[in-house]
Parts: structure tokens; sequence; C-alpha cells
């Protein structure tokens, strides 16, 4: 019988890099990861059932706008590959799962990534190995459905995941399982990675502490917390204080217009007290994998224990209005030059979620594109992101990025998202009308530009 590892050894392999670690879902959480891994000298195996992917990876490419071909190519220098494979999940000693957590049109929870994930990887796990969800998701995910999967799998040849009330509680007799959620924030130049402190809540004492050993490796600061449900109620909190917030200032940047006021002369000297408050900007919603989407988790959970979160509805209910607000004050502000927006030339700058991404998920210019030709308007977009948009989860467009050198040519152009590419002083100059739904002309004096 092979003797069971100790967690110190495991511990040391992590210090010796020896440990390898193994990555599933190879998007825009996982392989950001995979390079931080790599940065430090571990050996990366990336999974992912995405066959182009795995393949473009291993040619040394990248698919992410601010991940550079060099930084793959350093990653394969120290072991990096990227495979469909997921036998080889037991070649490594970490399993960290980075796949999607979308939702169902009715707001409620799709786990089948995750689902699909666990049934492919349980097969290979051996006891030792660490499994780690940092999908953002529900209280209760990593237990109902990480841990069970596992042992239902393990049940034949005996495996189990490792639980504190054991005889020796530094044997790894078992699989270790915890949670961790991803605090990524694609676009964010100004805090390095290694900087945001990593929470992790494993099922047991020796989960949490491999855990916080290995992530300890590329993160200044671990959190412990004492469950993986508290790990995932910590993610949802986060990203409902976000979405809340938005909504809030939405709403208030809609009363600020009524009153003649400037929403954003308000937030920014609201932002001068030092304490009790922070700055959340107004813009078209809100767009991205998370902040539309996680707050649904909780409200989905919550209702298990028979409790309704208003908060939550109400801001995805003024969130998801703003697209709306943008399309109404096209259409007003065209009226005003004695035009409708039936028969009008719209552009629209920036289809990408937010400033400086590459990502079109849930984006709300998707939506203000799609109301302002359900008002007639004939539409088109520029993004230096995105050259042509196609269809999505819930976008179907067929268009192509058009030149910026034909902004004279609409009748409106709508700042829907605030590249810093972009030259607005030039935008305005040779626009006819400009409706800046993100403050990005603030340093531009023109009566053609209508903010909302
Ligand atoms: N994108 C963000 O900024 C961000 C930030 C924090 C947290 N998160 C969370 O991280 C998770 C991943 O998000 P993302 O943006 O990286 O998603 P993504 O869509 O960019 O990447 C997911 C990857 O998983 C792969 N995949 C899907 N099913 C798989 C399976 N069964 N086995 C292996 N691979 C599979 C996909 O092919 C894709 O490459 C989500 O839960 C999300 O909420 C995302």
């Amino acid at each position: 019988m092979i003797e069971a590892m100790r967690l110190d050894a495991w511990v040391e392999r992590v210090r010796n890099r020896t440990a390898r670690v193994g990555v599933i879902g190879l998007g825009y959480v996982g392989l950001p990861l995979t390079l931080l891994f790599a940065e430090e000298r571990f050996r990366v195996t990336g999974f992912d059932v995405d066959a182009a992917k795995v393949e473009r990876l291993n040619a040394g490419q990248s698919y992410i706008h601010r991940i550079e071909p060099e930084h793959i190519a350093a990653a394969q220098r120290v072991g990096f590959e990227a495979t469909t494979e997921f036998a080889r999940i037991a070649e490594v000693d970490a399993v960290l799962i980075c796949v999607p957590t979308p939702l169902y049109p009715d707001h409620t929870p799709d786990m089948s990534y995750v689902v699909a994930t666990m049934e492919s990887l349980a097969p290979y796990l051996r006891a030792g190995q660490l499994v780690v969800l940092e999908s953002t998701t529900y209280p209760g995910t990593t237990e109902e459905i990480v841990v069970t999967t596992i042992e239902r799998h393990g049940a034949e040849k005996g495996l189990t995941v490792l639980r504190d009330a054991v005889a020796d509680a530094a044997v790894l007799d078992g699989v270790m399982v915890a949670f961790s959620p991803e605090r990524e924030d694609p676009g964010n130049l100004i805090t390095p990675r290694r900087d945001v402190p990593k929470v992790i809540g494993g099922v047991d004492r020796r989960a949490s502490a491999a855990a916080a050993a290995l992530y300890g490796a590329i993160f200044h600061r671990t959190v412990p917390m004492s469950s993986p449900a508290a790990a995932e109620m910590t993610k949802l909190l986060e990203n409902i204080y976000r979405s809340v917030n938005i909504a809030l200032v939405n709403e208030m940047k809609q009363v600020a217009e009524r009153m003649g006021l400037d929403i954003w002369e308000v937030i920014a000297a609201a932002a001068t007290k030092p304490f009790g408050f922070q700055a959340f900007y107004p813009g078209p919603g809100v767009g991205g994998h998370c902040i539309p989407v996680d707050p649904f988790y909780l409200s989905w959970k919550a209702k298990q224990f028979g409790m309704q979160t208003r908060f939550i509805e109400l801001a995805g209910e003024v969130n998801e209005a703003m697209p709306g607000h943008v399309v109404a004050t096209v259409e007003r502000a065209l009226v005003e030059r004695g035009q409708t927006l039936a028969g009008a030339k719209v552009l629209v700058l920036g289809v990408a979620y937010k400033r400086d991404v590459d990502d079109l998920r849930e984006s709300p210019s998707l939506t203000v594109i799609e109301l302002l030709q359900r008002g007639g308007a004939t539409v088109a977009y520029n993004d230096p992101f995105f050259e042509t948009v196609g269809h999505g989860r819930k976008y179907d467009l067929e268009m192509r990025s058009t030149p910026l050198e034909q902004v004279g040519e609409f009748d409106c152009v709508v700042i829907a998202t605030d590249h810093s590419v972009y030259n607005y002083e030039a935008i305005v100059r040779e626009a006819r009308l400009v409706v800046d739904s993100r403050n990005a002309t603030r340093d531009v004096r023109s009566a053609k530009v209508v903010r909302c």
C-alpha cells in the first residue's frame, strides 16, 4: 500500500516548486492565473474543452488582448502546456477550476459548466490532491457539487474528501477541497494581481493550509475563512455591493438630470469625504460576466431559505433600464434638433462592456444598439477591440466596426464605452451631435454634447 503524503511534504513541494498546478478553464480568469503561477516557476497544465484555445496556446498565441504571446512563451519555458485530456489531472497536485457560471434566461444559475468539469475530472483524482473552485457561485456549491461528485466517483476506490474529524490531521489520505473566489478585474492596470488578497475557505484545515501555501506563493496576502460557503458568500457580497451602488448612482443621475444638476460634479465632491463614502459612477448599464449575473446566484439560493433579496432585484431592474435611458436621451436630443430617431444614422462608440477590455459579455452597448435599431435608426459602431460583432448568448448582430474617420457622417454619436484610445476632443469636433453616457467628454466644452 502506498503511504499517504503528509501536509508538510505537500507544502514543501509548493516551496521548492515541484508542486504541479492544473488550471481548468483557460478564459479571462484561468489564463492570467496560469501565467501568475508560471511567473513563480510553477509547472502548469491548463485544461479546456475548447480544442481551438488549447491549440492556440500550445502554438504560443494569445486570445486575450492584454496577454502578449511573450507571456505564453515565458510560461512554456517553465513547462506550461494546454490540453483537452482530463486523464492528465492525475499528474497535478492542485486543480484550480475557473469555468463559467452564467445565468439561464430566467435568472437562475446555470451550473452545467461546473457540473461537467467535476464529472470530467473526478475519475482521475487521487489522495493528496487539492481541488479549488474559483468560479463565482452561490453559498453551498463547493459542498453540494464539488464534494459530492468527488465522493460519488471515489466510492468504489475508497477515495473521500478530507474532513477535520480524523485521527491524524496531517495525513493527506483523501482529496482536499476548497473554494477561493477570483477577484480578477479586467482592464485594471493600477492594482497588480498579486496585491489583491486571496480569500480561501477550505472544507477542512488541511485544505485551507494547502490552499494558503499555494496561493501564498503568488499573492501577497491570503485571507482564511471558516468554510467554503463563507468564501462563496464573500464574493457575492463584493459584487452585490457594486451592483447596488452602481444602480444607486444610476438612479441619482436621472434625478440630477431632471434637476439640471451634473451628477459627475456631485460625485467628485462627495468623494472628497475621507470616510463613509466610496465613489461609484453611472453609465449605460452594467456588463461583463460578473455584476449583471452574480447577484442573482444569491437571490436564487436565498429563496430556498424563504428569503427575498429585494436590493438585488431592484438594482438589477435599475441597471437593466439604463440602455433605455441612453436611447431616450438620443431620441430627445435628435427631436430638439428637428430630427427623429426613426431614420437617423447613429454611431455607437465602444461595444466592450467597459473601458479597454476585449469582452462583449452582457455589454449594455449591445442593448443600446438593439434599442436604437428597434426605434428605426440605422446603427453602426466603432470599437478598436472588435472588428466585427456577430451572435452571442443575448445578441444577434452582424456588424463590422466603422472607421472613426466617418464620425461626421452620422446624425448622432453615442459614447457607450469610454476606451482610452479615443480622442474625445476630435470626435466632438467632427460629430454633429454627441450623447455621452460615460462623462468621457468632461474636458470638452461644446453645445454638441449631451451628457446622460
Ligand atoms: N471575467 C472576469 O473578470 C471574472 C472576474 C471574477 C470572477 N470571474 C468568474 O470566473 C469564472 C470564469 O470566468 P471567465 O470570465 O474566465 O470565463 P471564460 O468564459 O472567459 O472562460 C471559461 C473557460 O472555461 C472553459 N470551459 C467551459 N467548460 C469547461 C469544462 N467543462 N471543462 C474545462 N473547461 C471548460 C471555456 O472553454 C473557457 O475557455 C466565472 O465563474 C466568473 O464569474 C470572472
